[in-house]
């Protein structure tokens, strides 16, 4: 099957004080219709960098240097001011952390859904508001005709979330980008709201690509993942693949940290070091000085030669491959 989303060797990367720090280096990932890819990483690996980067939303100092993304056969870094609104919103559309944030706090969440009808389609202001209550009802906010006159601040940020949902999807875009949507919300909602993602794009036939640092949350929604390291792709598997047989050696570390079920809030194997620093990259493998695998099997090559991710359907970045 022929990918909807297909990025590839994208760079992105902003000029700061002390120097360029390349955020995303040589992202490679493709997405097909109505499928979950999970894109998972310590903070600061990159993840929104890249999501942002397909939305052609990274902002001045910051820009997307090489690289390409095709969406549905076109070429994103080529389109004009006025076919990426059609792009984003329309085609594409993201979620993110704080939905509280995002929404406008003097408009009433029924003002805010209408307001992407009347954007993006042509339409009554009151038909515009009677599809909001629809779309309410539909990500689960209970009583939606009285809920549409509510503003964000009476919404508690579960249902801010929701309605987030309801903004991002209204348009029934081909893919939906949720950046670590349920961080900020407690357990319980978590389930609730990954639950309502996976269901809801089941039903639209929409792709999502859902960021998050949290493995559990890969382990309950996502087709595919791909683990990313300090800008890059070290590892891409089917769901069942990489919990089955990581590959990487940092992957196995995340595992390894993974909470267990019964208490989300332990972490237990923390992979020791850190995610390297832009100015410091390490010369070959960038995840040399914290790889325990590489001193077991005792890879000179990894602290010279950066590895190349390479595979067809099951991709791998590490000098170990076919090693063990
Ligand atoms: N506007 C910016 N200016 C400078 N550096 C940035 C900017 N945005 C992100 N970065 C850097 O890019 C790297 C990746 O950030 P990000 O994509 O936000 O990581 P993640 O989402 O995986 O936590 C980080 O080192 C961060 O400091
Ligand atoms: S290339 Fe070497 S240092 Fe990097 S992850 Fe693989 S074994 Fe570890
Ligand atoms: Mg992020």
């Amino acid at each position: 099957m022929t990918a909807l989303l297909e990025i590839k060797n994208l760079q992105t990367e902003f000029k700061t004080e002390d120097g360029i720090v390349r955020a995303v280096d040589d992202v490679t990932l493709s997405v097909r219709a109505g499928e979950v890819l999970g894109l998972v990483g310590e903070s600061g690996s990159g993840k929104t960098v890249t999501a942002l980067s397909i939305l052609r939303l990274i902002e001045k100092p910051g820009a997307i240097v090489g690289g390409s993304i095709r969406f549905d056969g076109r070429d994103v870094l080529a389109l004009a001011e006025k076919d990426l609104t059609e792009l984003r919103g329309d085609r594409i559309s993201m979620i993110f952390q704080q939905p509280k944030v995002c929404l406008n706090p003097v408009l009433t969440v029924g003002q805010q859904i209408a307001e992407v009808f009347l954007r993006h389609r042509s339409m009554e202001k009151k038909d515009a508001l009677d599809q909001s209550v629809e779309l309410l009802r539909s990500v689960g906010i209970p009583s939606p005709e009285t809920k549409v006159s509510a503003y964000p601040h009476e919404l508690s940020g579960g249902q801010a979330q929701r309605v987030m949902i309801a903004i991002a999807l209204a348009l029934t875009p081909r893919i939906l980008i949720a950046d670590e949507p349920t961080t900020a919300l407690d357990v319980t909602i978590q389930a609730q709201i990954i639950e309502l993602l996976r269901k809801l794009c089941e039903t639209t036939d929409t792709a999502l690509i859902i960021v998050t640092h949290d493995l559990g949350v890969i382990a309950e929604i996502a087709d595919r993942v791909a683990v990313m390291y300090a800008g890059q792709i070290v590892e891409e598997a089917s769901v069942e693949e990489l919990f089955d047989t990581p590959q990487h050696p940092y992957t196995v570390g995340l595992m390894q940290s993974m909470p267990t079920l019964g208490d989300r809030r332990q972490r237990l194997n923390m992979i020791p070091g850190s995610v390297p620093r832009p100015f410091h990259m390490p010369v070959g493998c960038r995840f040399s000085p914290r790889c325990r695998a590489r001193v077991e099997h005792g890879l000179e090559k990894c602290l010279t030669d950066p590895p190349a991710l390479t595979g067809e359907t099951r991709k791998l970045r590490c000098w170990l491959e076919g090693k063990e």
